[in-house]
């Protein structure tokens, strides 16, 4: 790759500054045209290559928009509805445009028992956000996420690839500086 993925896009989860930041096409380019080519040498199918490109697209712009999901569809032999079914199953693929740091508050019932909603009204506070938005610098987008996996280290919070556990709001300040 010639150039940094898009920050957030260390792992599954990631996020986009669409006013900022257009999504680029996936594609034209020798980078994009190599990742296609590899993804689908792996299936007998290139129809399979599909999770794939999807990440693809999430990792190169922060998430996938219905032009990039058009271009995926058209390069594995899909139909643009099946690729957006697809991508709109699984909550990991943005559809919408994410601060370059896309914070999950857990708010399920182990993390909403440990001061989740005050966790969750802090980090929207300090970003300046509501929840969803992109705040004005395109940094923070602030989310309620269901279940983390961590229900013993309430409140969880997950800021793109990374975890922070036992989270109170007294913390979000510190955690906020944390990030770049
Ligand atoms: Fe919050 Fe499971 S309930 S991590």
């Amino acid at each position: 790759m010639n150039k940094p993925m898009h920050p957030a896009a260390a792992s599954a989860q990631a996020f986009q500054v669409a006013d900022l930041r257009p999504t680029e096409r996936l594609f034209e380019d020798e980078e994009g045209r190599d990742r296609l080519e590899k993804a689908v040498s792996r299936y007998p199918d290139r129809r399979a290559a599909l999770l794939p490109m999807l990440g693809y697209a999430q990792e190169r712009n922060g998430w996938v928009s219905d032009e990039n999901m058009a271009e995926i569809a058209e390069a594995l032999d899909l139909t643009p509805a099946y690729v957006r079914s697809v991508a709109t199953f699984y909550t990991m693929y943005n559809k919408h445009p994410v601060g370059r740091h896309l914070i999950q508050v857990c708010t399920c019932i182990s993390c909403h028992l440990h001061e989740a909603d005050e966790v969750f009204e802090r980090f929207l506070t300090e970003t300046g956000t509501r929840a969803g938005e992109v705040s004005e610098d395109g940094r923070y987008t602030v989310i309620e996420a269901e279940c983390l996996g961590a229900c013993g280290f309430a409140t969880a919070v997950q800021v793109n690839d990374r975890y922070f556990e036992n989270v109170t709001s007294d913390q979000v300040p510190a955690i906020l500086d944390e990030l770049d």
